[in-house]
C-alpha cells in the first residue's frame, strides 16, 4: 500500500514541519508501544531541536464485571507538567486511544499537546481531538507493517500492506 522509500519521505517532511513548529520549546516526545516504536525513533532522530524521548503502554486488565477490561497508561517516568507533549502514534483508528492519553496528559498538567500519527483513518475517526501530523491518511482497512501488527507480526516489514481476508 506504501513503500518505504514514500513513508520514510513523508517522514523526513514531518520531522522539518516539528523543526519549526517546536522551536525553543521544552518538548518530550511520547511514543506509544508497541506499534510506534518505529516511527518514534524516525521522527526522532530527525528532530534537530533539544527533546527527549520518552515511551507508554496501554495495558489491558479486566475490571469489575460492569467495568469490563479497563485499559491503563503504564510507564510514566518523565516529568510532563509544562512541557509540550508530542504524542508518537502509530495509527489513529476510532481515536479511543487517543481520547484516553490526552485525558491523561491534561490530568499531569501538560502545557501543550501535539498528536502525531504515522496513519489515520478519518472514515473510522470518532473523536473531534485535531491530529496535528499525520503521516497517511488510509481507508478503512487493517494494515501491517512498519510496527502494525497482525497478532503480533509483521512490525519489521519496512513498507505498508493491506491484510486480505
Ligand atoms: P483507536 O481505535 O483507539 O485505535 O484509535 C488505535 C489502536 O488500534 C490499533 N489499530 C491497528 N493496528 N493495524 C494494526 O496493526 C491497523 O490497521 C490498526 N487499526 C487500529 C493500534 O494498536 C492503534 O494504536
Ligand atoms: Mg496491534
Amino acid at each position: 500500500m506504501i513503500t518505504e522509500e514514500t513513508l520514510q519521505k513523508r517522514i523526513g517532511e514531518l520531522a522539518a514541519q516539528m523543526n519549526i513548529d517546536l522551536k525553543g520549546k521544552n518538548v518530550v516526545c511520547l511514543g506509544i508501544l508497541n506499534g510506534a516504536f518505529l516511527f518514534a525513533a524516525d521522527i526522532f532522530r530527525k528532530l534537530e531541536i533539544p527533546a527527549r524521548i520518552s515511551f507508554v503502554k496501554l495495558a489491558s486488565y479486566q475490571g469489575t464485571k460492569s467495568s469490563g477490561t479497563i485499559k491503563e497508561l503504564i510507564g510514566w517516568n518523565e516529568e510532563i507538567k509544562g512541557t509540550t507533549v508530542v504524542v508518537i502514534e502509530d495509527i489513529v483508528d476510532t481515536g479511543h486511544t487517543l481520547e484516553r492519553i490526552m485525558a491523561e496528559l491534561t490530568m499531569r498538567e501538560a502545557a501543550e499537546i501535539k498528536i502525531a500519527t504515522a496513519f489515520f483513518k478519518p472514515d473510522a475517526y470518532k473523536s473531534k481531538i485535531p491530529l496535528d501530523y499525520v503521516g497517511f491518511e488510509i481507508p478503512n482497512d487493517f494494515v501491517v507493517g512498519y510496527g502494525l501488527d497482525y497478532d503480533g507480526y509483521g512490525r519489521n516489514i519496512p513498507s505498508i500492506y493491506t491484510l486480505i481476508h
